[in-house]
């Protein structure tokens, strides 16, 4: 990879003049943008003899090529004058020839800077070819960003997936799953030091009611044939059974709630006997740790962790740990316990121990610590652990990729009540990355269905799509194999295009379409490039002059100059990223480059083929491609697989 010596003499090849013009935030051996925008901001200093850092900060990444590669916001750079005023004295100053920036276009309160790509290219193209598979990452990132001790790495902790092993693995936890994946993916490639685990809803109420179930329903031999499967089935069956009572307790609850009662007589009565108690009983037992029922709640984490593991190992996804409600140390929780009595922040309510949120900063709402019966609540267990996983990994941030359940504010609840306990520092370093928790998969799969089953109706439906369109399909070989990495990635791709504020997307019919913007499209073109590269490896020496003939040769340059142009944007594309997670800009981007590079096959194609292009489009090895175009598809195919890889998507070709 190119070091910053290297940079100098390929920048002096090209008479910028001088040395970058060093700017703290500028990263420019990963950045080709930061280059530029140094030079212009060093431009700017001695043409109006600015500060430095407001010369910088005052040129913009537009993020369409439409409205330049850089611009500059006039009232950044000179604030307090008209915009017509700066743009005016500014244009007057600009040099009439420089290698790197005609004059600007002005528009309103922006100076609109079209690099100039003879010089563009033949800084950009070296400079992703030498740094493929870290194009568009920033290893110092973590290091500049967070605030531990200097030329530490910094340690990130995800939480993701964290499913509930008595019942199916809804949309929301395959959401979190393929972002948290992501997550950790875009922080190791900034940098950081990251540890992925699993939270699982292994412990509770619960657990203690497909118990009862299985003691009930369950059958050993039904088990031994498909665990989980008859989990699920046992955990339905007692489910009916305790619903309508669970109802008949709320509806009791805020009944004596409107008489103004704390407590309902009918409530107690109700949870006192029958399976309500039983249920209770059984929890209790398991939360003192008798034999049976830790054995019992044993096997059934145990078996949900099998089948779990098979399901993320398809999806190319590992934890570094399971953990759990259950893993939650009763010490700590008595610890946490004790803090918050401590500082008077939770009382006694009926023999349960709840918090006003009041007392924590927040306008309304009531936390429960410990029930009852003296059981741990959901709340007091993620408290507890949030102080075991910073004593375990001592980490710099966490992030909790979770839905947003809009009735609970849980981690708001949570956060507050560290804060209120003292833990202020601590409370800091978590976020939450949240999304919308609707989603209409389970309703698709039916009750019942593991895992398993939902990558089985994508590899179907994937399977079919390739049938067909047999046109379409031949880049990606025999359909049965193609299906079954295609199917992957499509719903991979499908739940990173979603923004996260919208409903989960489930829906194998779009999944399953050549049509730009999906993921299958994405694997076409990229199954295509490489299909056009075979014969003519792009890695291949590259003399100056063929920068040049890329685009000098061109009867049309537009169309592989915005390529280009686009190609410089993503490492711009994965800073912002880093800051949004929201990785939907990401695909919208990939997006960007295919439909420019469709722009310029079709047209090197049709300069070829003449008139029957359309003739000449399938997928044979084109030889014919000249070493300039090679260069410049072999710059957008390690584009494309960098931001594949970074997804999580695994680019699929025959080569
Ligand atoms: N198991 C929970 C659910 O399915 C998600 C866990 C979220 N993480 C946490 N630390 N509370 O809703």
């Amino acid at each position: 990879t190119l070091c910053l010596p290297d940079l100098e003499r390929a920048l002096n090849a090209l008479s910028l003049g001088g040395p970058v013009p060093s700017f703290a935030e500028a990263d420019v051996l990963g950045n080709p943008l930061d280059v530029c925008r140094s030079y212009l901001a060093g431009l700017l200093c001695d043409l109006i003899d600015c500060d430095p850092k407001v010369a910088y900060n005052s040129i913009q990444w537009p993020n369409n090529i439409d409205a330049g590669d850089l611009a500059i916001i006039l009232p950044k750079l000179y604030p307090g004058v008209k915009p017509d005023e700066a743009a005016i004295d500014l244009m007057a100053k600009f040099p009439k020839e420089h290698p790197l920036f005609p004059l600007p276009v002005h528009e309103s309160v922006h100076l609109r800077f079209f690099l100039k790509t003879e010089t563009f290219a033949r800084l950009l193209l070296p400079y992703i070819l030498d740094r493929k598979s870290s194009y568009g990452t920033d290893p110092a990132l973590g290091m500049r960003d967070a605030s531990s001790p200097e030329g530490a790495r910094k340690k990130l902790v995800v939480e993701f997936s964290s499913p509930n092993i008595t019942s199916e693995l809804q949309g929301k936890h395959l959401r979190s799953t393929v972002l948290g994946a992501f997550v950790s993916r875009l922080y190791e490639n900034m940098g950081w030091g990251v540890t992925r685990i699993n939270y699982l809803g292994d412990w509770g109420k619960p657990i203690a009611l497909l118990q009862v179930g299985f003691n009930k329903y369950g059958d050993e031999e039904a088990y031994r044939a498909d665990p989980v499967g008859h989990l699920l089935h046992v955990y339905h069956q007692i489910e009916e059974e305790f619903l309508p009572l669970q109802a008949a307790s709320r509806k009791a609850r805020d009944e004596a709630a409107k008489t103004g009662q704390d407590e309902g007589e009918a409530q107690l009565e109700i949870e006192s006997h029958g399976l309500f108690a039983e249920r209770n009983a059984a929890f209790k037992k398991l939360e003192e740790g008798d034999e049976e029922a830790v054995a019992f709640w044993k096997r059934a984490r145990d078996a949900n962790i099998e089948s779990y593991t098979d399901f993320y190992a398809r999806l190319g996804i590992k934890f570094d740990k399971y953990t759990g409600e259950s893993q939650v140390s009763p010490d700590t929780m008595t610890e946490v316990e004790q803090m918050l009595k401590d500082k008077g922040i939770c009382e006694e309510s009926g023999g349960a121990w709840i918090i006003h949120m009041q007392k924590c900063g927040l306008r309304a709402g009531t936390a429960i610590i410990r029930d009852r019966t003296g059981a741990s609540t959901y709340l007091l267990r993620d408290l507890a652990a949030v102080f075991e996983r910073s004593r375990e990994f001592e980490f710099d941030k966490m992030i909790y990729v979770v839905a947003n359940d809009n009735n609970s504010n849980h981690f708001t609840q949570l956060f507050k009540i560290l804060e209120a306990i003292g833990m202020k520092e601590l409370a800091e370093k978590l976020h939450q990355a949240k999304f919308s928790d609707v989603s209409k998969m389970a309703e698709k799969l039916g009750k019942g269905y593991k895992p398993q089953a939902i990558l089985n109706h994508c590899e179907e439906a994937m399977l079919n799509a390739l049938k067909a369109d047999e046109e379409k399909a031949t880049p990606f070989g025999v359909p049965g194999e193609a299906a079954k990495a295609l199917s992957v990635s499509a719903l991979l791709g499908q739940e990173l295009s979603t923004r996260s504020v919208t409903a989960h997307a489930f829906d194998t019919t779009t999944m399953t379409l050549f049509k730009p913007g999906t993921t299958l499209d994405l694997q076409y073109w990229y199954a295509k490039l490489c299909s056009l590269l075979k014969e003519q490896p792009g890695t291949v020496e590259l003399s100056e002059d063929d920068y040049d003939a890329i685009l000098l040769d061109e009867p049309n340059k537009d169309e592989p100059t915005n390529l280009l142009r686009i190609l410089a944007q993503y490492p711009e594309v994965t800073h912002v990223t880093y800051h949004s997670l929201e990785p939907a800009a990401i695909m919208t981007y990939l997006a960007s480059v295919v439909q420019q590079l469709e722009d310029c096959v079709d047209d090197n194609e049709g300069d070829k083929e003449e008139g029957d292009a359309e003739e000449a489009k399938p997928e044979k090895p084109d030889a014919s491609i000249t070493l300039a175009h090679a260069v410049l598809y072999e710059a957008a195919r390690i584009v494309l697989e960098n931001g594949m890889k970074l997804l999580g998507l695994t680019p699929f070709a025959k080569y």
